[in-house]
């Protein structure tokens, strides 16, 4: 059996044996996703199982409620198969790992793999074998609360990490009972939804699409992804769940994806809130024609999919297809043969393993935006008093961040608890939350914070925004410390005592009002199950700070969208162009405007940009060599720097490789990560990082929308961030 199920070949003689025996009402039950919800299972439920009007159900994680809904499929259904049971495990599952968004900011996609394996065994448990991850929307507007589900701006980052979460919820193996089938979504664009209001309306170009959007979803195809989801949003006037272009002819008929496509939460039937259909019936058509194989929780396939084929509007040759792609993955996950699951068959839940990869995500995924003269790391041994302020400083539920439907928050250890215990003997710890949530305007505690920390010789504020203030259907549009945080910093900062604020959010901020009134600033996301004991080991330099944002930072919501991989325009900004508001020439106001591609009052650059990350080492990067200036189609080339921990102290740095092809047959971004690499280094190590460079690697889509790889000149540059000076050149000449 195990060969029959890793034969392409098997597996399709099964799906096609299966198909001919199945009924036209059994191909469409396959079709259809039911919401279970409730922990029990209603009559309706168990009689579409029982009548194989049910192929899937979501929401359930009791083991004994799946396994019973297994049972009536496989005993009491005439072809005995198997449901497939979805579930929205996102980062984690009672073991929360920090925020997708954070785990991006480690660049480290063995930790990703880590983290959704942990989640996938600990699922599978339960008997979920599905989960609706990974989120790989490129996401540039942190104003989309969603944005803390994407792992961030870039598509190279997002591929990589993205194909690592895939390897962890697939396993190598995904008829083993602790591997899950894995769900790249949404497909695509969703995290373009104009001015990041969740769900609106997107417009993306389509070359723009396949530079920036798709390359994730192609990267997760060939990595072997079991299904993929449509987005809600519409994508140039046709709602994703309709659009035959790019699920038919882009991911089925281009990249050759054999998994089968799920729509969004009753984003069939949404198609006529769209305003793309008159009635359930044209919904089920347009989604089913365009190649969505599964409806979730929704019933338009179950009511109209049969008449649209009775009445020859729709080729039963379709249904058999989107039935078959569904039945592929069944045997693929090994269900045929194991439906059932065994508690007793996996580790116990939350186990040393799984909270020590929560830890250690969470350690990796901290990023120190500024440090101003070495305040961090805190020394037990030099204070003795430290206040700790703030609502999220002892908040186990909202440091885990959005979609935990499963996290517990009673595994939480929060910064607090983590800080008490690591310094308690040696430091008396203040605590205060001085407000009630993140968004309170109630500022009567301020006084009492006031004093805690003029008493204190340093003082942690814990910020940031509390957990519902992201994730769906939960955008911004002012993305500012909410409530009266940025009052609470002013006050403290007052005392002149020294202040380090930890940032726990499920997006970038703006923190123009509060960053100069900090000394340092560690951002820590919603960092899961294990983020206090990381952060506390973090204040007080038990580890250094290693990770690197994943999304720009602006200084006015009003920039959005920056992003590092922009145009260059016509008119590129320079510090020599850029006009303050302040400082237009009130005698000639139109001499002293710059006349460049920037904001009067923001400038044109980020608060931090993509890739910083502070340490508390300190990196030398020197001898930048490339092993040729010149190479042709289909070569390749190395590019190695010397990078040295010229510090005291063990940390790790993420080296990144950037490139900008300076000429193209479509307008190329003014730098594009190509590489990265994260090295640990001992204090004074010197490690020679290498990158490989091929020319594929620089293709792109030009003006036809085809793969290309023009000659021409290119930069590179190697560095610990975006804004890296380090580089050199080189060539692809024509080939002979
Ligand atoms: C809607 C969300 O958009 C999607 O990401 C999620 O997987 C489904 N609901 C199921 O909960």
């Amino acid at each position: 059996m195990d060969v029959s199920i890793a034969d392409p070949a098997t597996t399709d003689r099964r799906v096609d044996e299966l198909l001919r025996q199945m009924t036209l009402a059994e191909k469409i039950g396959q079709m259809s996703q039911v919401n279970v919800g409730d922990s029990y299972i209603h009559d309706y439920l168990a009689d579409g199982v029982r009548d194989g009007r049910v192929g899937s159900v979501l929401n359930v994680v009791d083991v004994d409620v799946v396994n019973e809904l297994q049972r009536i499929a496989v005993e009491e259904t005439r072809l005995r198969i198997p449901l497939i049971v979805g579930r929205d495990v996102i980062h984690g599952f009672k073991t929360v790992m920090p925020i997708p968004l954070g785990q991006a900011a480690s660049w480290n996609p063995d930790i990703v793999r880590q983290g959704a394996r942990v989640a996938a065994r600990e699922a599978a448990s339960t008997g979920v074998n599905w989960t609706f991850a990974p989120m790989i929307d490129i996401s540039r507007d942190p104003r989309w609360g969603r944005i803390a589900e994407s792992l961030g701006e870039d598509p190279y980052l997002a591929s990589m990490l993205g194909v690592a979460m895939v390897e962890g919820f697939e396993g190598e193996d995904l008829t083993a009972h602790d591997t899950i089938a894995a769900c790249a979504k949404h497909f695509v664009g969703y995290g373009a939804v104009e001015s990041g209001r969740d769900y609106a309306t997107t417009n993306i170009p389509e070359n723009e699409l396949r530079n920036v959007y798709l390359p994730p979803f192609k990267a997760a195809v060939d990595a072997g992804v079991s299904t993929l989801m449509t987005s809600f949003s519409d994508i140039d006037g046709v709602p994703a769940t309709a659009n035959e272009y790019l699920v038919k002819d882009i991911l089925r008929g281009e990249w050759g994806f054999d998994g089968f496509v799920v729509s969004d939460w009753d984003s069939v039937r949404q198609l006529e809130i769209h305003g793309l259909t008159a009635n359930d019936r044209e919904s089920a058509y347009e989604a089913a024609l365009a190649g969505v194989d599964m409806e979730m929780h929704g019933d338009a396939y179950a009511r109209y999919l049969a008449a649209l084929v009775e009445d020859g509007q729709l080729d039963e040759q379709l249904i058999d297809t989107a039935a078959g792609n569904i039945l592929r993955i069944k045997i693929r996950l090994g269900l045929f043969e194991n439906p059932y699951t065994d508690p007793a068959d996996f580790p116990p839940i939350a186990d040393a393993h799984a909270l020590e990869t929560a830890r250690e995500a969470a350690l990796q995924s901290v990023v120190m935006l500024k440090n101003d003269h070495h305040v961090l790391p805190l020394s037990a041994d030099k204070l003795e008093t430290l206040a700790v302020i703030g609502p999220l400083a002892d908040a186990p539920y909202e440091q885990l961040g959005t979609w935990i439907f499963d996290g517990d928050r009673e595994l939480s250890v929060t910064p607090m608890h983590a800080i008490h215990s690591l310094v308690h003997d040696k430091v008396d710890v203040r605590y205060l939350r001085a407000m009630e949530t993140s968004r309170s305007r109630d500022t009567k505690a301020f006084d009492e914070a006031v004093s805690i920390a003029a008493e204190s010789d340093a003082v942690v504020l814990f910020l940031g925004e509390e957990s519902i203030l992201s994730g769906e259907a939960h955008s911004r549009a002012d993305i500012s410390l909410p409530g009266a945080q940025a009052e609470l910093v002013r006050r403290i900062r007052e005392t002149g005592k020294p202040v380090v604020a930890v940032i726990l959010a499920g997006r970038p901020l703006t923190l123009t009002n509060v960053v100069d009134q900090v000394d340092a600033i560690l951002f820590a996301w919603h960092p899961g199950t294990m983020g206090g004991p990381a952060i506390a080991d973090l204040l007080f330099g038990v580890g250094s700070p290693s990770g690197k944002l994943p999304a720009t930072f602006p200084r006015m919501v009003g920039q959005v969208p920056i992003y590092y991989n922009q145009k260059n325009t016509g008119k590129p900004p320079s510090p020599e162009t850029v006009v303050h508001i302040d400082d237009i020439d009130p005698h000639a106001p139109q001499l002293s405007l710059g006349m460049t591609a920037f904001h009067l009052d923001a400038g044109y650059l980020p608060l931090f940009a993509f890739g910083h990350g502070l340490s508390y080492a300190s990196f030398n990067y020197e001898n930048l060599t490339i092993s040729d200036t010149e190479l042709k189609p289909d070569e390749s080339l190395t590019i190695s720097v010397d990078v040295t921990n010229t510090s005291t102290v063990a940390a790790a740095e993420v080296v990144q490789l950037y490139v900008r092809d300076l000429a193209g047959n479509v307008t190329r971004p003014v730098r594009e990560l190509k590489g990265f690499e994260r090295v640990q280094l001992m204090p004074g190590e010197k490690r020679t990082v290498e990158f490989e460079l091929h020319t594929d690697d620089l293709a792109f889509y030009g003006r036809r929308n085809q793969l290309m790889t023009e000659p021409g000149d290119f930069h590179v540059w190697v560095g610990g961030s975006s804004e890296t000076e380090l580089g050199t050149a080189f060539r692809i000449v024509a080939g002979a």
